[in-house]
């Protein structure tokens, strides 16, 4: 039997609701398969701010350290004090953003099925800069090796899944110094691939391309804000932020993550889109080499997305996040 340790870090507004309704459908996992889940909870964000003077302590950073796995939620203003540094400390260089129209669910372009593979650790998510009174700036970081390693992950992530398309993304015509250099380590990094189409989009275009025709793109690799960017840009291709999942993802510890905020408009009303943060949930299985299980609640998440009666309302439904829940454990 497989038995995992899962750190929780649920953080604020519709963050625990989605980590309920996650835990609702792996509870349901364990019953179908031999794996086991052992989670331990650990606070993070604003209100723990507000309790203890820092929005991650000491024990959520050790908590993650030691689980063979991290599911985090979301949290409200204090992103730059939780999940930024997390990013760096623990070196997540990769930040996998599938974008997939699942039947069902009101999508721009339902032909979208894709990956964004975002640089993660560096860029203007340094957070190098100063502000004087009416001028600033802020430094965009770039290195060979980070972004050698981030094209070479996506080269391989596409031999392994089996994807022919691999599109880098920049802004060379401009960023001569900084996307010059990316691109230097991008073709490096492209040498030697057999059977992958390699192809560079400038960042402008490339949203247009995205918008108009997303069947024609599989991975797409690119800088960490760019990422950030076009990865909303597909979510919204796909049903919005409430079916975008990701995952934090370093060399030993991985963080998975909604990629939705907190959602203070609607958090504590039950109402939210957990599909996000199940198949975060699902992504973090993959990772753990439990491929088998990650497709069950993939196809479980599909099959209620599919018969259309316990939709939330960010999918025209009229469920909540419990009903939805239920009804995905019970599809598997
Ligand atoms: C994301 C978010 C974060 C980011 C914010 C909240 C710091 O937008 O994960 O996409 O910019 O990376
Ligand atoms: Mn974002």
């Amino acid at each position: 039997m497989a038995k995992y340790n899962i750190a929780l870090l649920p953080g604020d507004g519709i963050g625990p609701e989605v980590v309920d309704a996650t835990i609702t459908v792996m509870d349901a996992l364990e019953k179908k398969t031999d794996i086991e889940f052992n989670y331990t909870t650990y606070m993070v964000g604003d209100a723990e701010k507000a309790r203890s003077g820092t929005a991650l302590p000491q024990a959520t950073i050790d908590g993650v350290k030691a689980a063979d796995a991290t599911l985090f939620a979301c949290v409200g203003e204090t992103a730059k004090e939780t999940i930024l540094p997390l990013r760096q400390m623990f070196n997540l260089y990769v930040n996998l953003r599938p974008a997939k129209a699942y039947p069902g669910v009101p999508a721009v372009r339902p032909e979208t099925d894709l990956m964004i593979v975002r640089e993660n650790t560096e860029g203007i998510y340094k957070m190098i800069g100063h502000r004087s009174e009416k001028s600033a700036f802020n430094v965009r970081v770039i290195t060979y090796k980070a972004s050698y390693n981030i094209v070479k992950y996506a080269m391989d992530y596409a031999v392994k899944n089996g994807k022919t398309k691999v599109t880098v993304v920049h802004k060379a015509n401009v960023l001569d110094f900084t996307d010059g250099l990316f691109l230097e380590a991008a073709r490096d990094a492209a040498k030697g691939y057999e059977g992958i189409e390699y192809r560079e989009l400038i960042v402008d275009a490339a949203s247009m391309w995205l918008v108009m025709y997303p069947e024609s793109f599989e991975v797409v690799v690119t800088t960490n804000m760019f990422g950030d960017i076009l990865s909303d840009v597909t979510a919204g291709l796909v049903g919005g932020l409430g079916m975008a999942p990701s995952g934090n993802v370093g060399d030993n510890i991985c963080i998975f993550e909604p990629v939705h905020g907190s959602a203070p408009d609607i958090a504590g009303k039950g109402i939210a889109n957990p599909s996000a943060c199940m198949l975060s949930a699902a992504m973090m299985l993959e990772w753990l080499g439990e491929n088998e299980a990650a497709k069950l609640i993939e196809a479980a998440v599909l099959k209620v997305l599919v018969e259309g009666k316990t939709l939330t309302p960010d999918l025209k439904g009229k469920a909540n996040t419990k009903e939805f829940a239920v009804a995905v454990a019970a599809a598997l």
